[in-house]
């Protein structure tokens, strides 16, 4: 068997520990493998690298991709998914791995439906892909977004400042309502549940009438104002036809100031959530999902993708990890009320 690898759209800490697992379990069945360089670009442009067990020593503990990824989707180019399958078929390509979130899982369900064999290992620091109960890469983030709100409680309390700081995680609150709660964040905005500013203020004036000089607000760079749309960065759509988020802290940071009067400041985590090392958790799982996937390629289930399921590693049709988004439960976000009080 010969088995290609990719990797697509944003990095995220794990990646290198799946690509490692995928080698290691191929190469102990005999079969040959290719790594395809920065995602579908890769394959549509037959840019790629043996993969033995040197290329995946000491990889475990890097953050990235040592594949590289880029956010090109092969449907949106003239001719693109076309010479896609052709190199697929020329490279004698058996099975292709392909790692991945919402978006490149989404070109690796159309391939499949054309006859490839593709199987897909999801991956993504929002958390936000259905079918699985967690995505490596997600613990990493939490942690250092939760590392973060600990640094900014000690600045924000010594000047007695509101701090509101904008975590990623696009159109899903994970990393927000989690660093959150475990950060001690004061509110929590995510985008599940449009917020209402006049109630955040009150809030704020709430714990400083008690006494309590300082409050931190993590917001997700997806909430939005009840009465408003998306902040964003720019407005240019990606390949995939995404806007970049982002603007929502700074925007809030000088409400809150013009209607409290409190100082307040605004911070953006942007990617050093999803840079460096990945946690002890991240590793194993993109291990136990990178062996996985290459069980899936022997028994020859294609169009499937690995899933975490309790903590048990299951298997589902890609088609249904990515048709709809995952968010953030209501009633466990509202949980976090209490820390409004
Ligand atoms: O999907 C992962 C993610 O980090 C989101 O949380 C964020 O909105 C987006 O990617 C940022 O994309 P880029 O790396 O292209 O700026």
């Amino acid at each position: 068997m010969k088995i290609g690898v990719l990797t697509g759209g944003g990095d995220c800490p794990g990646i290198n520990a799946a690509i490692r697992a995928v080698v290691r379990t191929a190469l102990q069945n005999n079969y040959s493998l290719i790594g395809f360089l920065d995602g579908w670009k890769g394959l549509l442009n037959k840019e790629h690298i043996n993969l033995d067990l040197n290329s995946v020593s000491g990889i475990i503990h890097k953050g990235g991709t040592i594949l590289g990824t880029s956010r090109t989707d092969p449907y949106k180019i003239e001719g693109g998914a076309e010479k896609c399958k052709k190199n697929f078929k020329g490279l004698g390509l058996d099975a292709l791995v392909v790692i991945g979130g919402e978006d490149t899982l989404g070109v690796a369900t159309k391939f499949s439906k054309e006859g490839l064999g593709v199987v897909g290992v999801p991956k993504t620091i929002d958390n936000d892909l259905s079918a699985t109960d967690y995505t490596f890469g997600f613990d990493t983030a939490i942690n250092i977004a939760t590392e973060a709100l600990d640094r900014l409680h000690t600045t924000a309390e010594s000047h007695h400042r509101i701090i509101v700081v904008e975590i990623m995680g696009r159109h899903a609150g994970w990393i927000a309502v989690y660093a959150g709660i475990a950060g001690g964040a004061d509110v929590i905005l995510i985008p599940e549940v449009p917020f209402d500013i006049n109630e955040v203020v009150a809030v704020l004036k709430k714990k400083k009438e008690r006494g309590k000089k300082f409050s931190i607000v993590a917001v997700a760079e997806g909430a939005a104002f009840k009465d408003k749309s998306l902040i964003i960065q720019e407005e240019k759509l990606d390949s995939f036809g995404h806007v970049r988020l982002g603007g929502i802290a700074q925007m809030l940071a000088g409400k809150i100031e013009e209607m409290t009067g409190f100082e307040t400041r605004s911070v953006v985590l942007g990617h050093l959530q999803r840079g460096g090392s990945p946690t002890a958790a991240d590793r194993v799982l993109g291990t136990r999902f990178g062996v996985a996937a290459v069980r899936l390629i022997e028994k020859k289930k294609f169009g499937r993708m690995v899933s975490l399921s309790g903590n048990d590693i299951a298997d589902v049709p890609i088609e249904e990890a990515v048709g709809k988004l995952k968010t953030v439960d209501t009633n466990f976000y509202n949980m976090t009320k209490i820390f409004s009080a």
